[in-house]
């Protein structure tokens, strides 16, 4: 549930179960979900068994939560599934930093899912396109007639459109279904939708239906985000001057991502560092979603481009924008069977699929401040090598309290970390 107090000081600082205790009581967390999250191999083999074929085992990642999100009025404690160190401090600093500009704003379409019909061997394509289009209330009516609570909660089938498209193949006539998918990711809905006209559609274009599938190119599914970070904030002492240069040399960073896609595709893997790991802590298709947005991050002008938009507006606040499909959903699939997938959809509270889908973009913005601040300042090996520290020494072969006292010592050494100062500064432990 949105909770009354997101910044959670000195977080870091405490033992895993105090942490999880901590915002358990905080979002009024069940103690079954409680469970679920302490359970580190929280998925049992029965489930597992039900879930995808030919099971051996189960696999787990950590869940952190990014904390001071303020977004919409509301503040958020958001869970993050990622192997990835700094990416949680990252993501909870940058919120911090625009909690003074009053957090993200955001604003979702409505859960609108494309389902495609592709027609093929068509002789006529304009008349088989205005002959789908002339009986489009009879298919719409069709996808609508299937039983489904989505389609009596005000959901379903609410247009089709038409596109002719050329290929090796030749030319083709493929549909559109415009299905609202209301609070559920949708597929499964959108895929039988498809199916279920495609005899008809034959009969209507005189064609023959080849695949039916949805789009994961959400294109009218798109969440967005917004926030103000003044230079005061951007600074780490409050100071304006240092803001302001902070701020131009994000600018810097973000007009590399904006003209060149070699850049564009780390920096946007960075805004992916959030979006896909609070895709996997809530059980969502994250390979939809990373699709969707990669896909929609070159659908301007056909050059892959950045996935946010920023700019300095007449105070000389940076403005940082995002705008991607998001097609997630909180009824069906994952998120509801998976223990902990349902655990961390209580931790965030939300009511609706587009309250998510806001939460992630929102999410995606501070991540992808907090690496452009990162390289356009100090660099981010420093901040991602401290964080780093523990599974260097493991990888070292270091064990039990060596862990802690090899990273340790490693931070506290001037000039890089490297994995052979980790393995000599293990060695000189181990023969004190
Ligand atoms: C690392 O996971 C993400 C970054 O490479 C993103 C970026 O370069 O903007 C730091």
């Amino acid at each position: 549930m949105p909770v009354d107090n997101s910044r959670l000081k000195g977080f870091f600082r405490l033992s895993v179960e105090e942490r999880r205790k901590i915002v358990a009581e905080l979002t009024g967390l069940s103690s079954e979900h409680v469970d679920a999250l302490a359970n580190y191999g929280e998925l049992d083999e029965l489930s597992a068994n039900r879930m995808i074929e030919n099971v051996i085992g189960t696999m787990s990642l950590p869940i952190g939560v990014a904390t001071n999100f303020l977004i919409d009025g509301v503040q958020y404690i958001i869970p993050y599934c990622i192997e990835e160190a700094s990416v949680v401090a990252a993501a909870s600093n940058m919120a911090k930093r625009c909690l003074v500009g009053g957090g993200f704003s955001t604003n979702c379409d409505d859960s609108i899912m494309i389902s495609q019909v592709q027609i093929l061997d068509l002789i006529d394509l304009e008349s088989a396109e205005q002959a789908i289009l002339a009986a489009k209330h009879e298919l719409i009516d069709m996808c609508n007639s299937l039983p489904s609570t989505m389609i009596r909660l005000g959901g379903g089938c609410k247009d089709i459109q038409t596109r002719i498209i050329d290929s090796e193949s030749g030319k083709m006539l493929v549909l559109h279904l415009l299905v609202d998918t209301r609070d559920a990711m949708g597929a499964n809905a959108v895929n039988t939708m498809a199916e279920l006209v495609s005899d008809r559609v034959e009969e209507i274009s005189s064609g023959r239906v080849h695949l039916k599938i949805l789009s994961n190119l959400a294109a009218h599914r798109l969440a967005r985000a917004s926030a103000i970070f003044t230079p005061e904030e951007l600074s780490d002492d409050g100071a304006r001057d240092d803001g302001v240069k902070i701020i131009d040399g994000i600018l810097e960073a973000y007009h590399f991502a904006t003209a060149d896609p070699y850049r564009a595709t780390t920096h946007n893997k960075g805004i992916m560092n959030a979006i896909s790991a609070i895709a996997l802590a809530c059980g969502q298709d994250w390979r939809a979603i990373e699709a969707g947005c990669h896909a929609w991050a070159s659908q301007s002008n056909g050059v892959y481009t950045s996935m946010t938009q920023w700019s300095k507006d007449e105070e000389g606040n940076l403005v940082g924008n995002i705008e991607i499909p998001l097609a997630v959903g909180i009824v069906g699939g994952a998120s509801k069977v998976h223990p902990a997938a349902r655990a961390n959809i209580e931790i965030l509270g939300v009511k609706s699929a587009k309250e998510l889908a806001g939460i992630m973009a929102a999410a995606g913005l501070a991540q992808n401040l907090g690496a452009m601040r990162a390289l356009a300042t100090k660099g981010i090996q420093d901040g991602h090598m401290k964080l780093h520290a523990k599974n260097m020494a493991v990888s070292a072969g270091a064990v039990d309290d060596e862990i802690g006292i090899v990273a340790e010592r490693v931070k506290a050494q001037l000039g890089p970390i490297t994995q052979q100062l980790v393995v000599e500064v293990l060695a000189a432990l181990r023969s004190e």
